[in-house]
């Protein structure tokens, strides 16, 4: 499915190309050094090019002065290369977040988290919506499982998974009309709300938190849950991990694995947005 929508949106970039606009491109700012993070953000670049869009990352030591930071995303903000653009998340403790995400240009923040788009996503007219949320609702779509009427249940509410997941599926229409609780840590009985899901979607990153227990006979479930755990079997000594057990299995009717299944598809809903921002920053222009 990943596969499928990289090929929509290399379409998309060959006729936008085509009729005379200048290439999309993407920039990637990662501060620090986390693995995990790098891993991410080569993904990233590499999902970028093979779909035709430009693609630059720009290092910044751990040790970067937000003042430095926030000067990059002022020189992205007006770079006309760089029609899209995205911080790589966690930022050192040092930099406040929230300050350096409302500092990013609305119209080319394809991470969705800007105030302005989350405003709208929540107004139930989304314009650039998160990645994760917007490939989850995807996947849903291409395997014929409507929401309507549905009970979805989210663990976790952080502003890129389960806060703008649960906004989309309350929109009024296709792939919305459900009804949402969203659960989170301080959750009393977490299994007595997941045990209600037709749809069970998790986004803790607590491995195997979620067992088959806790999931009713015959839910769909989608596991955003990625964390690296030690596997000695394994010659690098890690794998991935997500929030489901294994026997969960035995009781899903569907059910994404980790790793595969909303991994991939965020990176090419992630270059959907990047095409949408370069229509965004097209229009802008030209007003
Ligand atoms: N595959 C992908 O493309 C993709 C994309 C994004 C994230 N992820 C993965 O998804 C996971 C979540 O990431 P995130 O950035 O959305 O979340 P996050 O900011 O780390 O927040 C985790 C959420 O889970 C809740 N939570 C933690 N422990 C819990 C527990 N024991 N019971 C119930 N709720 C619990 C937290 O509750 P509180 O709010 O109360 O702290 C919080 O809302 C991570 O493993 C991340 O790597 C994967």
């Amino acid at each position: 499915m990943a596969e499928k929508v990289r090929d929509e949106v290399a379409r998309e970039v060959e006729e936008w190309v085509s009729a005379g606009n200048p290439r999309p491109g993407l920039a990637v700012v990662l501060v620090g050094a986390d693995p995990a993070s790098a891993t991410y953000v080569r993904g990233k670049e590499r999902a970028s090019v093979e779909v035709g869009i430009h693609s630059e990352t720009r290092k910044l030591a751990a040790d970067v002065t937000q003042n430095e930071l926030l000067e990059v995303i002022s020189e992205l903000n007006s770079d006309e290369r760089i029609t899209g653009f995205l911080v790589q998340l966690p930022l050192p403790d040092h930099i406040d977040e929230d300050t350096v995400l409302h500092a990013i240009d609305p119209n080319k923040d394809v991470d969705g988290i800007h105030p302005f788009n989350m405003g709208l996503l929540l107004g139930g007219t989304p314009r650039l919506a998160p990645a994760t949320p917007s490939g989850i609702l995807r996947l849903l779509a291409e395997e014929g499982v409507g929401t309507s009427g549905k009970h979805i249940v989210i663990c976790g509410r952080s502003n890129i998974v389960g806060r703008p997941l649960a906004a989309l599926l309350l929109r009024r229409g296709q792939g919305g009309d459900a009804t949402v609780t969203v659960c989170h840590s301080r959750t009393t009985d977490l299994g007595s709300f997941t045990r209600q899901a037709d749809i069970l979607v998790t986004a803790m990153g607590v491995p195997g938190l979620i067992t088959k227990e806790m999931v009713k006979y015959g839910a769909v479930v989608i596991d955003v849950g990625t964390v690296r755990v030690d596997d000695p079997s394994r010659e690098r000594g890690w794998r991935l991990a997500g929030d489901m057990a294994l026997d969960v299995r035995d009781v899903a009717s569907m059910r994404t694995p980790v790793p595969g299944g909303v991994g991939p598809m965020t990176i090419a809903m992630l270059l959907k947005n990047v095409m949408q921002a370069a229509r965004l920053v097209d229009e802008g222009a030209r007003k």
